[in-house]
């Protein structure tokens, strides 16, 4: 169910656009049980911004990690209906709290995967977008992008972590200063949350990844966001934050995009950093 809300986007022409004020139930899903992450922890995440124009404000709309100086990951279902254009959204690197001196930069491209189905949503698999910079952001040590997956990897059930401004519980937004928040979630396997999906007729597929435990990761992440684990001594996004079942079912794992099924897809749109 979406409800949509007539929006001007601060785009050249004044375009009027209708897009969803919220996604369906089942995204834009948050960190329950986290914690504050310190400083230069996660240098790859970032804010996906979205102009509200009754407030006429950048508001945080979504997750996202930095894979190259000018490339952004998220979810696909972040950027929908697909004739919302790039100008309609900004983002904010090396933020720890939102909104805190925000310094946003412009967005140009939006490629979303060719699987991703508008009306199957998140569920539907494929749910990965590209976003195009204006410009380059400078790297530092708090702007820093997120070494991908080889294709053939394959993730153990290890323990890995997730990081966003999402709610903290169903409804509850995180309260102010808004430090991004980290939780540790493990990785479960395919097979165990297929049969847990199954029972509400929502399929798994092989390039969906799932993480998550009671009162850590039910509702973890934010939408677009990363998921990464330390591997051979360094962090690795393995997913994208999906979709989720409802915040806090102790049984429903997170779903994400698997991100190593997507890696000859990026590829083809965005260069290996040198
Ligand atoms: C998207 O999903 C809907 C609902 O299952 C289906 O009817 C439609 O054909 C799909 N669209 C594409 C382009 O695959």
């Amino acid at each position: 169910m979406l409800r949509l809300l007539l929006l001007a986007l601060p785009c050249l022409g004044g375009s009027v656009l209708a897009f969803p004020a919220q996604g369906p139930g089942a995204e834009l899903v948050g960190i329950v049980g986290g914690q504050d992450a310190p400083a230069g922890q996660w240098p790859w995440q970032v804010s996906l911004r979205i102009f509200v124009l009754e407030h006429k404000w950048w508001k945080h709309w979504c997750g996202g990690s930095l894979i190259h100086s000018q490339w952004v990951l998220t979810a696909a279902h972040c950027v929908v209906p697909e004739d919302l254009e790039a100008c309609a959204f900004r983002v904010q690197v090396g933020q720890l709290r939102l909104y805190d001196h925000d310094q946003l930069t412009k967005v140009t491209q939006i490629i979303r995967h060719p699987k991703y189905n508008v009306s199957l949503s998140a569920t539907g698999g494929g749910d990965i977008a590209l976003l195009k910079l204006e410009v380059p952001v400078e790297i530092s040590k708090y702007v820093w992008p997120v070494p991908l997956p080889p294709a053939s990897l394959s993730v153990p059930e290890m323990s890995c972590w997730v990081t966003g401004w999402g709610d903290t519980w169903t409804n509850r937004p995180l309260p102010s200063p808004w430090n991004l928040q980290q939780v540790e979630v493990p990785i479960v396997s395919n097979e165990r949350c297929r049969r847990e999906y199954q029972q509400v007729d929502m399929p798994i597929t092989e390039d969906m990844l799932c993480a998550g435990a009671k009162f850590q990761s039910t509702c973890q992440g934010d939408s677009g966001g990363p998921l990464v684990c330390y591997m051979k001594d360094h962090w690795l996004q393995v997913g994208v934050v999906s979709f989720a079942l409802l915040c806090a079912l102790p049984d429903f794992p997170t779903v994400y995009a698997r991100v190593s099924s997507y890696v000859s897809w990026i590829r083809q749109h965005v260069p290996l950093q040198p």
